[in-house]
């Protein structure tokens, strides 16, 4: 597999957690190591809900040191390369399908972001994205349920993408890792690992049976604990 558990990056989902405490909520990460506070952009177009904009974004970015990872699930990713980047946000991903040019999306995005990902929607091959992409690209997010609500259930289809990535990602010597967001907890955790994966997104998992808010969960996900 060639990563160690511990270095798998925990990435909770905050459209899942409850929003009215969302302080407590950032508060109950802060001791934990390696997450990324994942960041659902949504525009009510691309997908049919909303969720937070630069207001929000900015109070989060400021209430937690964790890395911050934005999942841009909106019909016009290019309007946020350049507004999102005072919130020091880590790493940005676009949809594919949302993006004409993502070779230029990702090299203007490059200027401000640290990492930038490329997200393919469940019913998106792998091939649809090129060699090219492929090889600059830091990031490939293989959505496992439809865009758009936390709490669906996980698509199987998703381990064939991620052999398929793994497999290309091999043949063109690519740098990417691997992100897997939707329907994730404790039972397929460990196996998307094994598939490739080294970043997780987690929501309802985490956030709707809360448990020792939110170490034990999290090392669950990590395979660290049986
Ligand atoms: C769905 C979002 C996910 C979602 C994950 O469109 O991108 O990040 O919040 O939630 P769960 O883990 O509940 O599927
Ligand atoms: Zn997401």
């Amino acid at each position: 597999m060639g990563i160690k558990m511990s270095q798998i990056i925990i990435a909770p989902s905050l459209l899942a957690c409850n929003f009215l405490a969302i302080n407590d909520e950032l508060d109950a990460f802060d001791n934990i190591p390696n997450l990324w506070m994942h960041l659902d952009i949504m525009d009510g177009h691309f997908v049919p809900n909303l969720t937070f904009g630069h207001p929000l974004v900015q109070k989060i970015s400021q209430s937690t040191l964790h890395k911050l990872d934005a999942h841009l699930m909106v019909t016009n990713p290019e309007f946020y390369i350049n507004s999102f980047k005072n919130y020091r946000i880590h790493n940005l991903t676009f949809h594919l399908e949302t993006i004409k040019d993502p070779l230029d999306f990702i090299k203007m995005a490059k200027k401000f972001y640290p990492s930038v990902g490329i997200s393919i929607k469940p019913l998106t091959p792998v091939s649809h994205l090129s060699d090219q992409v492929l090889k600059e690209v830091d990031l490939i997010l293989v959505m496992s349920v439809e865009p758009g609500f936390a709490g669906q259930a996980f698509l199987e289809n998703t381990y064939q993408k991620l052999n398929e990535l793994v497999s290309v990602k091999k043949s063109l010597n690519a740098h990417f890792i691997i992100q897997v967001d939707g329907g994730v907890n404790d039972q397929n955790a460990f196996k998307l690992i094994q598939h490739g994966v080294s970043v997780l997104v987690a929501g309802s998992y985490l956030f709707k049976n809360p448990s020792d808010k939110y170490a034990g969960q999290i090392e669950k996900l990590r395979g660290n604990v049986p």
